[in-house]
């Protein structure tokens, strides 16, 4: 058999692929990209309800996203959180307007799992307490301890000797289960409020409430990971005002700067007001780029009315796309699981076949869909139309 090397050798040096192979990837090469289309190296044009994670939220080459980039990388490139800059705190101050949660302080990252595995430090250090509750099917990142309760990486790729805190993990919209596994000893309930890669799978008002009094009666914090859900994606600013449940810390990423790495934990006051000088840092968390970005993507979704868009849309999927090989969609707003008869890896490959980039999930049976938030209703309309040439 050919090794990767061998293969490599005999095609030439330029052909060397050089990085880590831990990735299954799509069988497309994307050399561009404008409004939902991506453009391959072989011409073809593929409608992107993926977004790159959830990541794309404004489409490609949204003109204001492009500006405020290059207007930020003219005035000051880069200073560190050591040096106050009027653009990071506009930044955190649009954030919390933004959100509408009573949530008034920001914390800029670079990622998902950086925005959490803060989240879950402060909550240990603030309630001197060592035992963190999940969920099953949760995915929160890579990092020690987001991936600490991350459902299922201690079997398949956690690595680590131990975690940084016990963790329990409770079946979804279990109420009892969860109110057992909370208690006087735990420091956090880390929560997706819509699981992302668990299926696009919502929790419900109910659950979240009984979370939410269960903390309060043990003095455990309740973190929402909004990191895939949030800045839109619901419909809603954040999940938390989709089901007017509020944590103690909110975290989020990828919609945020819709292209640009940045990262987000938002604190209520009682948790802003005990924090100690130099206990959270990052060298490039709140960057100028990042920051002229985060506005960017927020004016750009409020004067566009994107949320309205994303509620819209979302119906209109949830009304036209139950047809050929799906039975039945889950989710909110444009973080949507389409049910699927066959695995939904199945779909997915003849959804490409006919030029649309779709995901799959932890959920062997839920097709992922997270497409841009600049959606159109002819987008949807090509989804259902492909969707419904496939065998039943
Ligand atoms: C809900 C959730 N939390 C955390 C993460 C980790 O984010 P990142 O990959 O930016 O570290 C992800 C990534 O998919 C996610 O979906």
């Amino acid at each position: 058999m050919a090794t990767r090397q061998s293969m490599a050798d005999q095609a030439g040096p330029a052909a060397r692929d050089h990085l880590a192979q831990v990735f299954a990837q799509y069988p497309i090469e994307v050399t561009s990209a404008d409004g939902v289309w991506l453009n391959t190296a072989d011409g073809r044009r593929i409608l992107d309800l993926y977004g790159g994670h959830a990541v794309a939220a404004l489409g490609y080459g949204h003109p204001r996203w492009l500006a405020a980039l290059e207007r930020q990388a003219g005035e000051v490139l880069f200073q560190s959180n050591a040096v106050p800059m009027e653009v990071r705190r506009r930044a955190a101050a649009k954030l919390v307007e933004f959100s509408g949660l009573p949530l008034d302080t920001v914390f800029f990252v670079n990622s998902g799992a950086e925005a959490n595995e803060n989240a879950l430090r402060l909550a240990c250090r603030i309630t001197g307490r060592g035992h963190v509750v999940a969920l099953e099917e949760s995915f929160h990142g890579r990092t020690a301890a987001a991936a600490a309760v991350t459902w299922g990486a201690a079997g398949k790729w956690y690595g680590f000797p131990r975690t940084p805190f016990d963790v329990s993990f409770v079946p979804r919209r279990d109420t009892a289960a969860l109110e057992a596994a909370i208690t006087k000893d735990t420091a956090a309930v880390i929560v997706e409020p819509v699981q992302g890669v668990g299926g696009a799978f919502d929790m419900g008002r109910d659950f979240l409430e009984a979370i939410r009094l269960r903390c309060q009666s043990t003095g455990a914090l309740l973190i929402f990971d909004e990191v895939q859900c949030g800045v839109g994606r619901t419909g809603q600013p954040f999940a938390a005002n989709l089901y007017d449940v509020f944590p103690d810390m909110l975290t989020t990423a990828k919609a945020l700067g819709a292209g640009f790495p940045v990262g987000a934990l938002l604190l209520s006051p009682q948790i802003a007001a005990g924090l100690r000088l130099g206990e959270l840092g990052s060298t490039f968390g709140g960057g100028p780029l990042a920051c002229a970005v985060v506005e960017a993507v927020i004016d750009t979704i409020r004067e566009e009315n994107l949320l309205h868009n994303v509620r819209e849309l979302a119906a209109a999927i949830r009304r036209t796309c139950i047809t050929g090989p799906v039975t039945g969609i889950q989710g909110e707003g444009f973080l949507l699981g389409l049910r699927t008869r066959v695995p939904a890896k199945q779909v997915q490959a003849a959804l490409l076949e006919r030029d649309i980039l779709t995901g799959t999930s932890g959920d062997a049976g839920v097709l992922r869909l997270l497409p841009p938030f600049t959606l159109g209703a002819e987008h949807v309309e090509l989804l259902s139309a492909a969707l419904s040439e496939l065998p039943a």
